[in-house]
């Protein structure tokens, strides 16, 4: 193995700012503490939450009195290059991914970063790094918020908001794999790619009455927030749950006997590991709509600010 470098190229967010702020860097490299590993970055996933955070809001209250100059990123993939004390559960080599660190800063858009094996999973072997990093925070918020919070089981049915973005479509793949029956709100342009993720029923955003009709379900997953989680409330069974993702005071309560819990994504080894296994088996495959370099990361925030993202956009870093 080369010698590591004492500096590495990085997107340093200079100040809470536009997209500007982004800039390309040489800055110290991080090591590895105990029970952590240094990982050589293939590629970064972008989430909204780096956005907000590089606008002053979002995970900004986590990162210390002078949050800026931050690096900003939370979701990678890449290769195992050292391992710090007490590591056994990788080593040098191993292709690891994960959301790290979170809501702390991390540092994903970097050439290097470190990372607690707690917070990782090894990366399928039929994957490649840009698609493993897209399923990252994705994949656990999907996870954590139909699964664990939502206790989604088979046969159940659930309703899925903003079902081509980022979670969403990674959401649809894992309710399906699990034996569900979903429901899918998208655009009309989006619905061909969502009936390619395995919902069973297609529901059109743009139609205001797209909520008449539809059955009750036990879970909403609801991606957006504002109106599409007011018409999805009344979907919702007596004794079922809604989990809204964005946090936002135009979210209208919950009726009385509908469960409506807060979720924020938590790193978690563990349930990436669940996440690879769907993969190998082939139940689960993240789609990238478009990649950047390193130093185009302004761009790829441009485009994910846009909101109309199908999957994931991913930074690569050569
Ligand atoms: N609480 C947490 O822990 C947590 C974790 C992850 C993400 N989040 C939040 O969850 C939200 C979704 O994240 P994401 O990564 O999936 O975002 P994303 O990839 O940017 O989602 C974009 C999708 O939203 C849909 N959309 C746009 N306008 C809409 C509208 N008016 N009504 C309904 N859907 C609309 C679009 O699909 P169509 O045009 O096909 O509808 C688009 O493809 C973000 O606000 C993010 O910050 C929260």
């Amino acid at each position: 193995m080369p010698e590591l470098p004492d500096t590495m190229r990085a997107v340093v967010a200079t100040a809470a700012g536009g997209p500007d702020v982004l800039e390309l860097r040489e800055v110290p490299r991080p090591s590895p503490g105990p029970g952590e590993v240094l990982i050589r970055v293939a590629a970064a996933g972008i989430n909204p939450v780096d956005l907000k955070t590089r606008q002053g809001a979002g995970a900004t209250r986590f990162l210390g009195e002078h949050p800026f100059p931050w690096i900003p990123g939370w979701d990678l993939a890449g290769t195992v290059v050292e391992a710090g004390w007490g590591v056994a559960r990788f080593g040098v080599g191993d292709r690891v991914f994960g959301t790290v660190g979170f809501p702390h800063a991390a540092g994903a858009y970097a050439e290097y970063a470190v990372a607690h094996v707690s917070q990782l999973s090894r990366s399928p072997a039929n994957l490649d790094d840009v698609h493993t990093a897209a399923m990252a925070m994705g994949g656990l918020t999907a996870w954590q918020a139909m699964a664990d919070a939502g206790g989604l089981e088979t046969n159940q049915r659930v309703l899925i908001t903003a079902a081509s973005g980022g979670v969403g479509h990674l959401a649809v793949q894992i309710a399906a794999d699990l034996g569900a029956h979903v429901l899918a709100l998208c655009s009309p342009d989006n619905v061909d790619f969502v009936r390619g993720l395995g919902a069973h029923e297609i529901l059109d955003r743009t139609r205001e009455d797209w909520a008449a009709g539809i059955d009750p379900v036990d879970l909403v997953l609801d991606g957006h927030g504002g109106p599409a989680r007011r018409a999805a409330l009344p979907l919702v069974r007596p004794g079922g749950t809604i989990v809204t993702l964005p946090s936002g005071a135009e979210n209208d309560p919950a009726p009385e006997g509908v469960r409506d819990p807060w979720v924020y994504v938590a790193p978690d080894g563990l349930e990436l590991q669940l996440l690879t296994g769907t993969v190998v088996r082939g139940g689960l495959r993240p789609h990238v709509s478009a990649t950047f370099a390193l130093e185009d990361a302004a761009q790829a925030h441009e485009l994910v600010g846009g909101g109309a993202t199908r999957g994931k956009v991913v930074l690569t870093v050569g």
